[in-house]
């Protein structure tokens, strides 16, 4: 069993106690973003050097990365927050079905894979809990790039027709902004022949990113962030050393979140607030009061009171955060409504809320939250990262002791949120079963 794999299994045995009704106070660190970080890692298949990344969450999601990576030929070593990636001699351009179906971004490989090597053979990812998450606008993608791309038995099979040596360069309008689809595109397209254009692209922060780190390593993008992203493809790309990934916004949110669900102050920081800038507005409409500056927020709820959020992609409310913001309005004055619009299977952890005392009615894939003056602790389950990190949020302020199971998913996606809450006051015990 890998070592991603065998935490996974220490974590099913594993609970959370979460003693309810305690203050927090004093600062919060937000880690590197996991999404960032995954997808950064993969884009080390791009270049014969090394690309050295800091500001590494420590998550199983990155340990799952990096035996994926390593599987294909990549030296990787990690020291802390620091991670080392070097892809000079890549042994194959096939990652094997267990460790792709256990991470989903693992797909995104496909993209890097086909445009160093001029061919790749990436499972697809499978379905997930929350929704059918399909990757057609990936491929298309690849497709308009030049590649030949066929699926068959659960295996997609990418590859240059003839004997072109490279992918070129194509314009590529997606059908939806989606996130995974536009970074396979940008990672396959910058060493293509010619000039890419990818609209209706992504604006996430994370896209972002990956467009910086790809530049630092030679590439020549301009546009990410905005709908239309422009790729003058490059022979090679090279290594670089200390990449900063960002900082996590989806954790930043779910700890202010903390702090206004337990009526706290609190400092969250490292924070972008461009970021988050729907979630903050969210926060001060509902009657937190914050303080803004470069570094990070402070927070300061009052009498909150119910308002209502439509999940979309960025900059508008991000699906990530749904699930915590509905512990929140659990709590708050009057009848809030959250319509989820990215995944048609995201309201799983309605059942678990209501489990604690919430008054919550679903209609498709819209919930009905009318405030509770108190939750009260149950055992629960995260039936997905986020669904966890909300079942946290509500342990923080039921009255009693709240078992959190389903801790594999938490252990994905939050940097030792057990310690992080400790440190400002929070309860929060890990104990096996
Ligand atoms: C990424 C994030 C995930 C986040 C999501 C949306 C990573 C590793 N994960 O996932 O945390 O919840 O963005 O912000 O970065 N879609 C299609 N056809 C496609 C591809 C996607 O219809 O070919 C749809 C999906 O069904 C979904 C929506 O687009 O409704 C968003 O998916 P997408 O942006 O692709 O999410 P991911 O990149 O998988």
């Amino acid at each position: 069993m890998t070592a991603a794999a065998t935490a996974s299994q220490e974590s099913l045995k594993q609970h959370l106690n979460v003693t309810g009704g305690l203050q927090l106070n004093g600062t919060f660190r937000v880690s590197g973003a996991k999404n960032s970080a995954l997808v950064l890692m993969t884009a080390s298949l791009l270049t014969e050097d090394c690309v050295e990344l800091v500001n590494i969450p420590n998550l199983t999601d990155i340990c799952s990365m990096s035996e994926i990576l390593e599987s294909l030929g990549v030296q990787v070593t990690r020291d802390s927050d620091r991670i080392s990636l070097t892809a000079s001699n890549l042994n194959g351009s096939n990652p094997p079905y267990e460790l792709v179906n256990s991470l989903r971004a693992s797909f995104f490989s496909i993209g890097p894979l086909l445009g160093r090597l001029g061919q790749a053979k990436v499972p697809l990812p499978g379905g997930c809990r929350i929704g059918a998450r399909p990757v057609v606008e990936h491929i298309r993608g690849l497709k308009s790039l030049g590649a030949v791309v066929s699926v068959e038995h659960g295996i997609v099979t990418a590859s240059l027709p003839g004997t072109r040596k490279r992918l070129r360069g194509a314009q590529i309008v997606l059908d939806c902004p989606s996130v995974g689809a536009t970074e396979t595109i940008l990672m396959a397209a910058v060493l293509a022949e010619g000039t890419s254009t990818i609209e209706n692209a992504a604006q996430e922060p994370e896209v972002q990113d990956l467009a910086s780190l790809l530049n630092v390593m030679g590439a020549r993008i301009t546009g990410a962030g905005g709908p239309v992203i422009t790729v003058e493809g490059v022979e090679t790309l090279h290594g670089c050393r200390d990449y900063p990934v960002i900082p996590d916004r989806i954790e930043a949110g779910t700890f202010l979140m903390a702090a206004a669900i337990t009526r706290s102050p609190l400092r969250v920081e490292p924070v972008i607030p461009e970021h988050l800038s729907a979630v903050l507005q969210k926060l001060r409409d509902c009657g937190c009061a914050l303080e803004i500056d470069e570094q990070g927020v402070t927070i300061t709820p009052g009498e909150l009171t119910a308002v209502d959020i439509t999940t979309q992609p960025f900059p508008g409310f991000p699906t990530d955060l749904q699930a915590p913001f509905m512990a929140l309005m659990c709590t708050a004055q009057g009848t809030s409504v959250i319509s989820e619009k990215i995944y048609e299977n995201r309201l799983q952890h309605v059942a678990e809320l209501q489990r604690m005392g919430a008054s919550i009615r679903v209609d498709g894939s819209t919930a009905i939250v009318e405030g509770v003056s108190s939750l009260s602790a149950a055992p629960v389950t995260g039936s997905d990262l986020r669904a966890a990190a909300a079942m946290v949020l509500a342990g923080l302020v039921a009255r009693g002791t709240t078992k959190v199971s389903g801790l594999k998913h938490l252990d994905r996606g939050y940097d030792d949120i057990e310690s992080k809450l400790s440190r400002v006051g929070a309860r929060v015990n890990r104990n096996s079963v």
